[in-house]
């Protein structure tokens, strides 16, 4: 297959664009930045939201006989919330990128897989949390309700244009090729460069419960509804993703000062506007139409993590670059 990565140069496009490969699928990838954490994936560095998809001869350029991509993978946007509290128009940008790339899937007639966030769900409720319980009225954040308007987008290109889809509702996805904290600051990340140093670490409430996704369940997920899109086997359907193993904050901070052997010093501080407080996924739908098993519980995935990061960091040492 022929795919189109948006977004190829971050966390989850990295991961995918590697996985893809590997399986013997051909890839191109899209970002506004360069990859930094591999030189393995062709991309045309363009941004989506102020120059569009790219032409037949930028694709023909990095790839010159990838021709018109099978699919679409939509992952690029600017993804962390609380940045996008601060700053909004980063949220309103996401839903420019969104409307060019459908665009280039309605003129090409090619299928669409699109990162959606579990933010959609405004003030999710325990035990868990199911598709159907998407709630409007209550959207915390501008990135929820970007997110929320691209999903909206992309139903209504599937009705008045035939588009085919699949939306993955992700849930903190983490794992390798993420963790560069000065580009974007993710919770277990800045939790283990901290410890590891003997930081303070500060948990802005630590008794909210997250449903951590590891990213090789967030990749298999992804790999599961790509062939089953291209199949006509799932069409049109909005999927939660997670690893099914939630955790707090709390218990989060324990469990990575625990691998690495410290005591940790805390500094505890209230929720930040614009995030949600609990969220547990539902993967009803996930298991049954898409045969999706989460692999990797929460304590494997950070230990996995840890490991990652101290062989990633004790490389980047050895070429000199830390
Ligand atoms: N990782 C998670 O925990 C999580 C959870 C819920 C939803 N998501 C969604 O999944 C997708 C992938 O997430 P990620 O963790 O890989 O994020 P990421 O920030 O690591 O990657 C996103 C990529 O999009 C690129 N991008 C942003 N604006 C762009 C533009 N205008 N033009 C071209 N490229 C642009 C960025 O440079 C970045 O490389 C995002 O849409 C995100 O909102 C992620």
């Amino acid at each position: 297959m022929k795919i189109l990565v948006t977004g190829s140069s971050g966390q989850v496009g990295t991961n995918l664009c590697l996985a893809l490969q590997q399986r013997g699928d051909r890839v191109v990838g899209v970002d506004k930045r360069p990859n930094t954490w591999t030189d393995d994936i062709p991309a045309i560095q363009q941004n989506l939201a102020s120059d569009g998809m790219p032409s037949p001869a930028a694709l023909a350029a990095v790839a010159p006989d990838f021709g018109r991509p099978d699919l679409v993978v939509h992952l690029a946007a600017n993804a962390k919330v609380h940045e996008l509290v601060i700053d909004p128009r980063r949220a309103h940008e996401n839903a420019t990128i969104t409307f060019n790339v459908l665009e280039f899937c309605r003129a090409h007639q090619i299928p669409i897989i699109f990162s959606s966030s579990r933010e959609v769900y405004g003030r999710p409720q325990p035990p868990t949390v199911s598709e159907d319980t998407t709630d409007v009225f209550h959207i915390l954040s501008p990135y929820a309700a970007y997110k929320m308007a691209d999903e909206m987008l992309i139903y209504s290109y599937a009705h008045c244009y035939g588009l085919k889809y699949l939306v993955f509702r992700l849930s903190n996805v983490y794992g390798r090729f993420d963790g560069d904290l000065e580009r974007m600051t993710r919770v277990i990340h800045i939790f283990i460069d901290r410890l590891s140093r003997g930081e303070p670490i500060t948990i802005f409430d630590r008794h909210k419960v997250i449903d951590f996704t590891y990213i090789d369940d967030c990749i298999a997920a992804i790999l599961l509804g790509i062939d089953k899109l291209m199949a006509g086997d799932v069409v049109n359907q909005t999927i939660n993703l997670s690893s099914g193993s939630p955790a707090s904050l709390g218990h989060l901070a324990m469990t990575i000062a625990g691998y690495l052997g410290v005591e940790p010093e805390i500094i505890d501080k209230p929720i930040q506007p614009g995030e949600i407080s609990f969220y547990i996924a539902d993967l009803t739908k996930a298991r049954t139409l898409l045969g999706f098993e989460p692999q990797v519980p929460f304590e494997e995935g950070i230990k996995r993590t840890i490991n990652w990061v101290q062989r990633w960091n004790e490389l980047q040492y050895q070429r000199g670059q830390k």
